[in-house]
């Protein structure tokens, strides 16, 4: 059903309204979640999530809807059975949950005048989905006003927690691993940097929520969704060499770095300059050495991760020197001794790439003597 007489700014604001409550609720379970299998799913419906909002903020339901003629028109409905299940009744899955998602898409590029019922009912799954672990009634969702425009709002989430949710189970000491030993290295890919970076992107954007540009929330959304696919993919590769993650402690020192800023500013200049940025070039590192041991799998894992973080730094980048405007340089100072995370040796320590990002020639000979001092 196309509503030819249905208010296409009203269908923006309900659905983008209700996408946003959405997106922030699964940041908040994401933040509260223990098991790793429950945060790679929550950070796959992030993806999901900040599509949909793509379609909306980038004006995929403007005046012709020609462009869009290509989409079934029966894709609404049934991605709304999915949704609900074939008997209505069938618990909702992640998966069910991102197909309903993808549904808004649909309806938003279609000007079909359900994305909002199909945004409500997504909020409403993943109610359901987040069962104990996340408190229901903060999933409520209050109807305001009246008429045949209704509009949503969604009560108060909780707070940002004092350390994210880890596996289940009470993490055993560290096994004695020597060092460069593979299954530490995976391990430490995954929990000192991957979850940690989607829960650190997740946690920014509910921290300082009344700073954030739309472009920056999504931006950082669809991060999150990467470091839940990094993190996926390392786990994976984990796994099938035998690595059991109750064999090792997590580590939270990216976490712990996060909680410093005291502003969005200040958590871009920790997480994306002193961060991700001065460790650009780690992944090529870590992929190269997988070739030299003839891991060809994990050399590919490694690239595309690298391929990512290539954007997240400069994205990142750009964003912090955007907020920080004329005291970038007093915070990058002002930061650096605590939380600066040590630049890979060459030669993968990439000045061109590191050019390529944004860094300045003077950014990149500090990066240089930092790199430099730790090989002496
Ligand atoms: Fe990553
Ligand atoms: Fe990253």
């Amino acid at each position: 059903m196309h509503s030819s007489n249905y208010d296409p700014h009203i269908l923006r604001h309900n659905t983008s309204f209700l996408l946003f409550s959405l997106l922030n609720a699964l940041r908040t379970e994401l933040l509260h979640a223990k098991q790793p299998e429950r945060k790679i799913d929550i950070c796959g419906v992030i993806g999901a999530c900040v599509t949909a909002l793509e379609a909306l903020v980038e004006g995929l339901c403007g005046p012709d809807p020609r462009m869009f003629a290509y989409c079934p028109s029966d894709d609404v409905q049934r991605l709304r059975k999915i949704a609900v299940g074939q008997n209505g009744s069938d618990t909702i899955s992640f998966a069910n949950l991102i197909a309903l998602i993808d549904g808004v898409t649909t309806a938003l590029q279609t000007h079909d005048a359900r994305a909002t019922t199909l945004a409500r009912r997504a909020i409403e799954a993943c109610a359901q989905l987040l069962g104990l672990a996340y408190p229901a009634p903060n999933m409520d969702i209050v109807q305001v006003g009246s008429g045949s425009e209704p509009q949503f709002t969604l009560v108060q989430l909780p707070p940002v927690p004092i350390r994210p949710g880890r596996h289940a189970s009470k993490p055993v000491a560290k096994l004695n691993c020597q060092e460069g030993d593979l299954l530490s290295q995976l391990f430490s890919q995954m929990f000192t940097i991957e979850f940690p970076a989607s829960e650190v992107c997740a946690a920014m954007c509910l921290k300082f929520q009344e700073e954030l540009p739309i472009e920056l929330d999504l931006l950082l959304g669809q991060q999150t969704y990467e470091e839940g696919r990094h993190a996926m993919l390392v786990k994976g590769a984990f796994e099938r060499l035998g690595g059991s993650i109750e064999d090792f402690d997590p580590c939270f020192d990216i976490w712990d770095n996060f909680l410093i800023g005291k502003s969005l500013a200040e958590t871009l200049c920790i997480e994306h300059f002193l961060g991700e940025g001065y460790a650009l070039g780690g992944d090529y590192m870590m992929a190269d050495q997988q070739h030299g041991l003839g891991r060809y799998d994990l050399e590919a894992i490694f690239l595309s991760l690298q391929a990512d973080e290539i954007l997240h730094v400069k994205n990142g980048l750009d964003w912090f020197r955007r907020l920080a405007g004329e005291d970038a340089q007093y915070l990058i100072a002002r930061l650096e001794q605590q939380v600066a995370v040590p630049p890979p040796p060459e030669p993968w320590f990439g000045a061109d790439l590191r050019r390529s990002v944004g860094f300045t020639e003077s950014e990149i000979r500090q990066q240089k003597l930092f790199s430099q001092s730790l090989s002496l």
